[in-house]
């Protein structure tokens, strides 16, 4: 009999196997993630949804990870439907889950400078923004302070907008403040959270077009101008949502995760997966395009022991905002993306087996 895995982990739910993948037989038999991680300090996680409150998710994301990151359910589009109202409904559905499986939580996103904001937030002065601003943070901190030990404050600030000697992304924010609404969220976030981690998050930083090294550029200058004035940032995010038809320079991307850390701050690889559209049909190819790509990637990423967790955007491919987006237009399904480490029926992939031959080769990670 062949199970896939989450078949097997359901019935380690049911307490009918006793340990996870052994009774399977050797060819189920995969190492887990997240001791692999563990054995070299680097935590592993993944976002999570309320979509995936049922036995069979819940019990894979158990079995794999030490932490999670609510895909969506913190963020001000969740839980800010007006400027008045905080709805935490979904939020908290997922931190219990976090605290039954004993997972930490990412927080993630507090305050994310793009147009897929609530619209109330357009039409506040600068003085209410700022207060809106630290509300926000304030009383979602407050709800979750406990429990989440790492904070994206703010989401994405890099665009192609210049302000003054800025370049910055687009929003609400941004409009109304300029690029001290970095600072005002770092700020307001340390004032009730003294001890959280604080972290700004970026994305298409590992890209070696022109497009990738202007955000490496401006995501450094950021950091410096932050830390020039004091402002209490402790970590850099960098997705990952890896781009494979367009170029990546191991040595680059090196030099850059140096610059960072020679910051004296942390790294976090907080969104990977692989966006397979450029790749051939043929799902075997495919596979193994996707899983060359997640090894270069982490070959480079995990070399470097400043960086200290590794989170994927998902585990199964059925669950990808990559996936949620696509339409199968082939009777088979073959071109929906497979850009994760799990197929949409929960069984491992060459990705997988990448990702954790990529765990034991890297270095071990500094004690806290
Ligand atoms: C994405 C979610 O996966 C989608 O479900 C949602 O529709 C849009 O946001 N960078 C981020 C994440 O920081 O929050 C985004 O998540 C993906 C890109």
């Amino acid at each position: 009999m062949r199970l896939t895995r989450r078949e097997i982990l359901r019935l380690v739910a049911l307490g009918a196997v006793s340990t996870a993948l052994d009774s399977a037989g050797a060819e189920e038999q995969k190492p887990n993630l997240r001791q692999l991680g563990a054995d070299k300090r680097l935590a592993i996680g993944s976002a999570f949804s309320t979509n995936e409150l049922n036995p069979d998710d819940e019990s894979l994301f158990r079995h794999e990870l030490s932490r999670i990151t609510p895909e969506n359910e913190l963020k001000m589009t969740a839980i800010r439907p007006t400027r008045e109202t905080f709805d935490f409904a979904r939020a908290d559905a997922i931190a219990d889950f976090a605290r039954r499986g004993g997972l930490e939580m990412r927080g993630h996103a507090l305050i994310w400078n793009n147009d897929r904001q609530p619209s109330w937030l357009a039409t506040l002065s600068e003085a209410e923004m700022r207060s809106a601003i630290e509300e926000h943070i304030e009383r979602t901190i407050g709800r979750y302070g406990g429990r989440i030990a790492v904070w994206d404050v703010i989401n994405e600030p890099v665009g192609t907008v210049a302000f003054g000697p800025y370049m910055l992304r687009d929003g609400p924010f941004v409009q109304r403040l300029g690029p001290d609404y970095i600072a005002f969220a770092f700020r307001a976030a340390r004032a009730v959270a003294p001890v959280a981690k604080l972290v700004l998050n970026e994305t298409h930083t590992e890209r070696d077009d022109r497009f990738g090294r202007d955000y490496r550029r401006h995501l450094l200058y950021i950091i410096d101008r932050l830390q020039d004035t004091g402002v209490p940032l402790d970590g850099i995010g960098l997705q990952g949502h890896l781009q494979p038809d367009k170029p990546f320079d191991p040595d680059e991307f090196g030099a850059f995760l140096d610059e960072i850390a020679r910051r004296k701050l942390f790294i976090e690889i907080t969104e990977l997966d692989v966006n397979d559209a450029s790749f051939p049909d043929d799902i075997a190819a495919r596979d193994q395009a996707v899983a060359a790509t997640y090894r270069r990637f982490l070959r480079t990423a995990l070399a470097n022991p400043a960086v200290r967790s590794l989170s994927f955007w998902q585990l199964g491919d059925g669950a990808s905002w990559y996936f949620a987006q696509s339409v199968d237009e082939s009777p088979s399904g073959q071109r929906r993306p497979r850009p994760l480490l799990y197929d949409a029926d929960m069984r491992p992939k060459l990705a997988f087996d990448a990702v954790a031959d990529e765990l034991r080769r890297m270095p071990e990670r500094p004690r806290a």
